[in-house]
């Protein structure tokens, strides 16, 4: 069933981009655990199609005008926005929730979308409204440890977070990797965003499986744990294996080839047919870990988490955020995970351990 705009009662969830692989998992949860979300996207036929699979309401609209999607937006308290690469959709969700009062979600991990959502902080603020990027994988229990760690050790002045022991990837991640492939990476020093080359660091992380090598990588929390805890250094690794760190240390060069037009419709179209994403067993299974370090130079804290898999930890942490939102529960301003709900949020998700290794 299709509603038009502006016609909604208050306490309406919206998740666009609801028909895509992590959209899918996050809907279907939605309506299992008794919430009656609108689903959105651009795409008529498979909004509907979902829509009547789940017996949902259902919206169709495209994002590249805010004044467009703020008209779809009335009457939503909350907007779950699951359609990435985020650098093209969040922009306009974020303008059209300023004007609409509508709380904005996302499961983005792309830095240079926190370091722009966080630019309306002001505006939000005085609006009342939430901008709370993030609530997946990227970058809640990241985030959460980065908070926890801070709180362990106040005077910290370098944080270093660790991904391990992740499983494969959906079809929007690798798309959303595939547009970041020729831009360099970044780190945060001295509470500056700094660009390095590719691949620039690597060391060791004792992983609670074993000693594993680790890359330097783009990823969220050189902006959001900057915002959480103020350490102004911060640096984000990867599992790696070291022939591809070597690898790519060897090629980073020519990585900026692949940013070219018909060589990222290529990529798109083997992306298209050869990813799919976890399966159920995969996603009931797997895990993922993190691993996180504070120090001061003289003391340094040190604790890991242990997670499900990373698309099961995005559905529960975007639903467990958006219910807080729904709630009324909702700090004005850029908010982080942990600064909206505490370093524990993370600790709310079934399946989820922290671990504090010690401090040396
Ligand atoms: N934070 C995390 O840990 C986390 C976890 C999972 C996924 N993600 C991110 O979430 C995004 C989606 O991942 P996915 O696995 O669900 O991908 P997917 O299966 O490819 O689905 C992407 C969805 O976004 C829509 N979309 C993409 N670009 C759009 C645009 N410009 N305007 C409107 N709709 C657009 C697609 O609609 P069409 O089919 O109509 O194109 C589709 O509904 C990716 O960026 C991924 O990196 C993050």
């Amino acid at each position: 069933m299709l509603s038009a705009p502006g016609v909604l009662a208050m306490s309406e969830l919206l998740v666009y981009g609801s028909y895509g692989y992590t959209g899918t998992l996050v809907a279907e949860q939605a309506v299992a655990g008794g919430l009656d979300p609108i689903l959105a996207g651009r795409s008529r036929e498979a909004v509907e199609e979902q829509a009547a699979a789940l017996d949902c309401r259902g919206r169709v609209f495209t994002t590249e005008d805010p004044a467009t999607v703020a008209d779809y937006l009335e009457g939503v308290d909350v907007v779950l926005n699951c359609a990435g690469p985020f650098v093209h959709t969040a922009e306009p969700f974020v303008e059209a929730c300023l004007t609409t009062g509508t709380h904005y979600l996302d499961i983005t991990g792309e830095w240079q979308v926190f370091r722009d959502v966080a630019e309306h902080d002001d505006r939000a603020t005085e609006s009342g409204v939430m901008l709370l990027p993030g609530v997946g994988f990227d970058v809640v229990p990241s985030d959460c440890l980065a908070a926890h760690l801070h709180d362990r050790l106040p005077s910290a002045t370098v944080l270093s977070l660790a991904l391990g022991g992740l499983g494969g990837t959906s079809c929007g991640t690798a798309k959303t990797m595939v547009e970041n492939i020729g831009e360099d990476g970044v780190v945060r020093r001295d509470g500056e965003l700094v660009r390095v080359p590719t691949a620039h660091d690597d060391r060791e992380i004792p992983f609670s499986y074993g000693d594993r090598t680790a890359m330097a990588i783009p990823w969220g929390d050189v902006v959001t744990a900057y915002h959480s805890t103020g350490i102004p250094n911060v640096t984000v690794y990867s599992e790696t294996h070291p022939k591809t760190v070597a690898r790519l240390r060897r090629f980073r060069r020519l990585l900026p080839l692949l940013s070219s037009a018909p060589v990222q419709k290529l990529l798109t179209w083997l992306i298209d047919r050869r990813i799919d994403g976890p399966d159920e067993q995969q996603l009931e299974e797997g895990s993922g870990e993190l691993w996180g370090e504070a120090t001061d130079g003289a003391d340094r804290v040190v604790s890991r988490l242990r997670t499900p898999n990373p698309y099961a930890l995005t559905r529960d942490t975007a639903l467990l955020t958006a219910r807080r939102a729904l709630g009324g529960d909702a700090p004005a301003g850029f908010q982080t995970p942990s600064t909206a709900y505490g370093a524990d949020l993370v600790l709310e998700v079934s399946g989820v351990e922290r671990t504090d290794v010690g401090g040396v």
